[in-house]
Parts: structure tokens; sequence; C-alpha cells
């Protein structure tokens, strides 16, 4: 079992029985990051293409904000927030260049009550397989206070079906769907969770994950 553990504002240790790792997500976005593939995950186009996601939206651990820019240019309101300032810095600039207004925030997600803003819908390309099992019920009571009531969570993370394990060469924490369900068990509903992919720039084809979408009662 993994365990991770926030040691400063965005280096994450990851340690299993055989091995430690540091995440520092600053560092990593010095350059390209492997998720960061220059346009929006084919999952939130879907999804927008759908009437899924509906009315004002924020993009939690919104990295360089392709996500959170291509809900921009569909005509949504939008905010992204990220901790890492190198990953906002590159977001705003992105906004300037395509003349999209999307407002990007330095902040922790898990103290969402702070932005003092309720929006529609929240989306997350890959930030739920970042936390520990500590921060996992923390995020879901910081979601909670920044969604609308039944406004809707759409959440990609990796999933337990792809093979391997942690690290920089295996790529994040595997999620199962019980334990999605388990972190939104009480004052959630879970519309659905479906087999998905997460593309990176490795893997065109992308990794096996969840798609989850769950609405606050
Ligand atoms: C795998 S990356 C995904 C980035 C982006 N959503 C994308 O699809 O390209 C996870 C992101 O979550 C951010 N992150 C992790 N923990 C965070 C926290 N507690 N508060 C804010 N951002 C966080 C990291 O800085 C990183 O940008």
């Amino acid at each position: 079992m993994a365990q991770f553990q926030t040691c400063t504002e965005h280096t994450f240790i990851v340690s299993t029985t055989d091995r430690v790792c540091i995440i520092d997500f600053n560092s990593i976005y010095q350059g390209d990051a492997p998720w960061d593939i220059s346009r929006p995950q084919k999952e939130f186009v879907r999804l927008e293409e759908a009437g899924e996601i509906v009315g004002s939206v924020l993009d939690v651990g919104c990295g360089t904000g392709e996500n959170a820019l291509f809900l921009s240019a569909r005509g949504h309101e939008v905010w992204g927030i990220d901790f890492t300032s190198n990953a906002i810095k590159k977001a705003r600039d992105k906004a300037t260049e395509r003349n999209l207004n999307v407002t990007f925030l330095t902040r922790n997600v898990l103290d969402l009550h702070a932005l003092g803003r309720v929006l529609d819908t929240v989306i997350d390309s890959g930030l739920f397989h970042v936390f520990s099992d500590e921060e996992r019920p923390l995020f879901v009571t910081s979601l909670a206070s920044v969604l609308r009531r039944h406004g809707t969570y759409f959440m990609l993370c990796l999933s337990e079906l792809e093979p391997g394990s942690y690290g920089p060469r295996y790529g994040p924490r595997r999620v199962t769907q019980a334990e999605i369900r388990n972190a939104f068990s009480s004052s959630w509903h879970i519309n659905y969770i479906r087999q998905a992919r997460i593309e990176s720039r490795r893997l065109t084809e992308g990794t096996q994950a969840w798609l989850s979408s769950i609405s606050k009662e």
C-alpha cells in the first residue's frame, strides 16, 4: 500500500514498500508535464458536447488550463485553481494569447471555501488520484463548499485497471470504483462511474481511468 503525503506547498512524497519518490509539481511544470497534452482531454470535450457541463465551471487542479480554456471558448464562465505557480502562469499566458477570460488562481483545492464563490459544475482531470487517504475527505468537504446544491462534479482519475504501481516510471495512484463510492458516500449522489481513458504525452491511446459524475444532494 502506498502512502502519499503533502510535504511542502506543491511537493508530494510517495512511499511504497520498495521506493520513495518526491513529486515536485513546480519543477515538472518548468518543462512539459507528461499529462499536459496541450489540448483538452477527450472525455471533457465529450461531456461538453453532450450538454452535461452546465453553467459556471471550476477546474480543480487545472494545471496549465487546457480543459478550462476549452470550456471558456464554449461560452462558460470558468475558474481554474492550482497550487503550482508555474502551471498557473502558463495557464494565464495561454488565456491572454487566446483572448479568453478565465480566472486562474494559485490556491490549494483543500480550501475552496476561501474562494467565496459557489459554482454550477466542477471538473477534475487527474487531481483526485494525487490525494492521500487522509486528504480525500478534506477535499470532498472543500468541494461541497464551492458546488451549488444539485451541481455536478466530473472527475477523471486513473483506475486500478491500469497495470503497474506508483512513481515516476509508473504514473499516479490507481483509484478503485469502491474508493470513489466510499469517498462520496454521504450527501452526494453518484450518477455514474464509467470506464474512460486519460490521454498523456507518452501514450496517445491513454491510460485506464474512471470518469465519474457525482452530484451534491
Ligand atoms: C496530474 S496534474 C493534472 C493537471 C490538469 N488538470 C491536466 O489535466 O493537465 C494534477 C494537478 O493537480 C495540482 N494539485 C495537486 N494537489 C493540489 C492541491 N492540493 N491544490 C491545488 N492543486 C493541486 C498539481 O499542481 C497538478 O497541476
